[in-house]
């Protein structure tokens, strides 16, 4: 017999309590461990957000009142941006597998296993916020990772190019920083909820690569080129601050592309290219 996720996957992408979606989550992970899945011809839901809880409340990028680190809540409101991006990040690959239904089953299977890790980050961040005396939904948030999601619903092509590709890669960037900074305070604990949150983004970026180029590859569209003219018509970058090129390399980019990327990015910003 084989196992239909579907109903499930709706069902974990709606529920707005965390610890509801986290149990809705694993229940599937197990569900499809060692099942073969069902193809389904029913058209997913389409729905503006993914459940989330009435706290943290969203604001634009630009309005998350900046706080010092070297405060308590400073401190307490970086892990808890740490915790809302697990948060989305687990709403992010839950709707890739329950919306992306064309693909061959494994799809639904690699992106069903990064939502139970991604419940497995935010598990333990938000352990260690709580552990500073705050909880999820105690600051404000921003809804950006969210929105990309959303404005990639109708591809998979798209959804894989601009969310694993360019989002999620650049926390392969920017973790190592924040982990130096954990550190220095000398949160060692965090640091190593940090150290796993990073060993399992290589592998997400993976995924997401491996299902970019599968895709490219059915389309007959070459996947560097497609790439740069993605990045140029949504306005995105990847070589703005520090690049993790050790990282990116071991998440699938080749080092060509990157260097293909970088001057392109470097011809864009010089106006050489229209
Ligand atoms: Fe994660």
């Amino acid at each position: 017999m084989s196992y239909n996720p579907y109903l499930l996957l709706e069902h974990a992408l709606l529920a707005a309590d965390p610890d509801e979606k986290a149990a809705l989550t694993d229940e599937l992970s197990a569900a499809v461990q060692n099942a073969e899945l069902a193809a389904e011809t029913a058209p997913p839901l389409d729905f503006r957000y993914a459940g989330r809880p009435a706290r943290p409340r969203l604001v634009a990028p630009s309005e998350v009142t900046q706080r010092k680190m070297n405060t308590n809540e400073g401190y307490a409101a970086m892990l808890h941006a740490i915790c809302h991006i697990e948060f989305n990040a687990v709403n992010l690959a839950l709707d890739a597998a329950y919306r992306f239904r064309r693909l061959p089953p494994q799809f639904a299977r690699d992106w069903i296993r990064v939502a139970e890790e991604e419940v497995y980050h935010f598990r333990l961040m938000r352990d260690r916020l709580r552990s500073f005396g705050y909880d999820y939904g105690d600051f404000e948030a921003h809804a950006h990772l969210w929105d990309m999601a959303y404005k990639t619903a109708y591809d998979p092509l798209l959804r894989m190019a601009l969310v694993p590709r360019v989002l999620e890669a650049r926390g392969l960037d920017v973790t190592p920083a924040i982990r130096a900074k954990v550190a220095q305070r000398g949160d060692l604990e965090t640091c190593a909820v940090l150290d796993i949150i990073y060993r399992d983004e290589v592998g997400h970026v993976k995924i997401g690569n491996h299902w970019y180029q599968h895709l490219c590859r059915e389309r007959g569209l070459e996947p560097v080129v497609l790439f740069r003219s993605l990045m140029a018509r949504y306005d995105l970058f990847v070589f703005r601050g520090h690049v993790n090129i050790e990282a990116r390399e071991r998440a699938g980019f080749s080092r060509f592309e990157l260097e293909m990327l970088e001057d392109f990015e470097k011809s864009l910003k010089a106006g050489k290219v229209v």
